[in-house]
């Protein structure tokens, strides 16, 4: 049996194997179609500090290679996923890694200190791809000045790992994980979806009830796999690689190009079972080749 187990920072998987964030609500639905205990982790939804509506509907489109989604970072709120969806999740025996964001830089430290308060929590993902009020609704993510200013205050908020979750969609993502890096982020998770929309020609209307999306799935591949290898060269501390993720071939290409671990997304509304068949996949292939340890793979990419 080739070891399977890596770290993320401090924390622990057993191996490297988690759902993407959204894609999986907060364990529920999947509990009875996949075996939660199976995963490296578990990623929730992005959690706010007060719940949120989201975009009006249509929010979801397929499109060629991938699909668009307008969700609007809809979600219950800290003090309903504290009471009602944390504890469910205190069953499963592997880390819980809790997704958030906020609206302002205070805003993404109160969601992190409290988050820490909550028992059972591992590791915290902060979404950076969210719009700053203060600066007239810029994501937060596409400067290295205010990734490194929010990881800052983030770090300080908190004695849990703090993961910097970043777009594909800024000048230099190198400069940007350097950024997280310098203040005391232990993981990136490069990339959130891509934003992107869909024209009814026959309505001439925008598809989607926000009217822009995100683009996720297979279309999104290439370009996340870039990401990740461009950050690898750069930073020390560990990648996650998400986007367009569908099988262990996939997962095991971002591991190649550096990613410590990847995060499955949009592949889970196709088949809720992909994760599973990634984790045996790999061991299968890493076993063939017998190959004791997940971590010789890992940056292995030949120039
Ligand atoms: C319906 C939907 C909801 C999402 N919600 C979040 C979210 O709350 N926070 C976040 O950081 N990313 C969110 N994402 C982005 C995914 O976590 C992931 O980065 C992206 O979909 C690319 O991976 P994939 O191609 O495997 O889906 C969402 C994606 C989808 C499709």
């Amino acid at each position: 049996m080739p070891n399977l187990k890596v770290k993320l920072g401090r924390l622990e998987l057993q191996n490297p194997v988690m759902p993407a964030s959204g894609t999986f609500g907060y364990g529920e639905e999947y509990a009875s179609l996949i075996d939660l205990n199976k995963l490296g982790a578990i990623v929730t939804k992005g959690v706010s500090l007060a719940p949120q509506e989201g975009n009006p509907p249509p929010r979801i489109r397929e499109t060629r290679g991938g699909m668009l989604n307008s969700i609007g970072l809809q979600n219950v709120g800290l003090e309903a996923f504290a009471q009602q969806k944390l504890p469910f999740l205190h069953r499963f025996k592997v880390p819980i890694i809790v997704n958030f964001f906020g609206f302002t830089i205070d805003e993404y430290a109160e969601v992190a200190m409290r988050l820490s308060a909550l028992e059972g929590v591992a590791a915290l993902e902060a979404n950076l791809s969210c719009p700053n009020i203060k600066a007239g609704g810029i994501y937060f993510g596409v400067g290295s000045r205010s990734v490194a200013q929010i990881t800052k205050k983030l770090v300080k908020s908190t004695n849990l790992a703090i993961i910097i979750k970043l777009s594909s969609q800024v000048s230099n993502i190198k400069e940007i994980c350097l950024a997280a890096e310098g203040e005391g982020a232990e993981a990136v998770t490069l990339i959130n979806s891509i934003p992107a929309m869909a024209i009814d020609l026959d309505r001439k209307r925008p598809v989607l009830g926000g009217v822009t999306g995100g683009l996720s799935g297979p279309a999104i591949k290439p370009i996340a796999l870039k990401a990740v290898w461009e950050a690898a060269s750069a930073v020390k501390i560990p990648i996650v690689g998400v986007g367009g993720i569908m099988d262990y071939r996939d997962a095991l290409e971002f591991l190649v190009a550096g990613a410590m671990a990847v995060q499955v997304g949009t592949a889970n509304f196709i088949n809720p079972t992909t994760m599973v068949e990634i984790i045996d996949g790999i061991d299968a292939f890493l076993t063939q080749r017998g190959i004791e340890n997940i971590r010789e793979i890992i940056g292995s990419l030949k120039l």
